[in-house]
């Protein structure tokens, strides 16, 4: 099956070539994790190296935000942006009010799709899931279903996402979110000395043979570096 670029090149060595494509991947952590950073990174090489577009939905973070903090790295975002290679479309507030499950077809959903069709996207990354996790948490199997719908609709027209949230414990709609990724990617600080050294660990890679373990990640100018000749700890 074909492979697709993570974003991150030591990372792509260590899974034999990136994820699947089409896959859809739950990339969760805590806050300043660097989630957000993975997401755009995942999008801007692609666009970089390969000439592919892709869609960055911000659900809770404003499109300034996103476009002033990835200024900070050598991504050429504005350009990418004219040029329709890395489109930040912005849900208003009103959409996620009259988000319903029920009419999953006839809603936001749906425009994703033309918008995906409209730029020939290959990736989507939905930043971040939390708002509809709080909306929906009194009815997770309702959360479950728009996610069956997500994962079914992106692997049908071969665009690898990403879906982010920050962890939450034990609830159900993370667990949803866990049983209807293929990947999941989580992002961790490890205490070293008196700091902390930021980690991620591959949970789950359906169909692919990963390693197990913590890997350090460090952010540069770069965005986010791996050294594939750290091994995992
Ligand atoms: N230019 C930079 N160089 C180095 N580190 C940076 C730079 N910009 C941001 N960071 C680090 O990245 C962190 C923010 O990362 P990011 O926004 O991706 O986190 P997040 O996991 O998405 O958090 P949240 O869940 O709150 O949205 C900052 O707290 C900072 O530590
Ligand atoms: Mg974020």
């Amino acid at each position: 099956m074909e492979r697709v670029s993570t974003g991150i090149k030591g990372l792509d060595e260590i899974i034999g070539g990136g994820f699947l494509k089409g896959s859809t991947t739950f990339l969760t952590g805590p806050s300043g994790s660097g989630k957000s950073i993975w997401s755009m990174q995942f999008l801007t090489m692609a666009a970089l190296e390969s000439d592919e577009s892709g869609i960055y939905i911000p659900f809770d973070e404003t499109t300034r935000n996103i476009t002033q903090s990835s200024c900070n790295f050598d991504w050429k975002i504005n350009d990418l942006a004219e040029r329709n290679k890395v489109v930040i479309y912005r849900l208003k507030p009103v959409d996620l009010h009259n988000f319903d499950p029920d009419k999953i077809e006839n809603n936001l959903l749906n425009r994703l799709a033309s918008v995906i069709k409209k730029i020939d996207a290959t990736r989507l990354v939905l930043d971040s899931m939390l708002p509809i996790m709080l909306r929906m948490q009194d009815e997770p199997h309702k959360f479950y279903a728009i996610l069956q719908y997500i994962t079914d609709a992106t692997k049908e027209v071969n665009v690898t996402n990403m879906l982010l949230a920050p962890q939450m414990g034990c609830s159900l709609c993370e667990t949803a979110l866990k049983v209807a990724a293929d990947n999941i990617i989580e992002l961790s600080f490890e205490p070293k000395g008196n700091s902390f050294v930021r980690c991620f660990s591959i949970k789950k890679m359906k169909g692919l043979d990963h390693p197990l373990g913590k890997q350090c990640f460090s952010i540069g100018k770069k965005g986010i570096t791996v050294d594939p000749g750290k091994k995992f700890i």
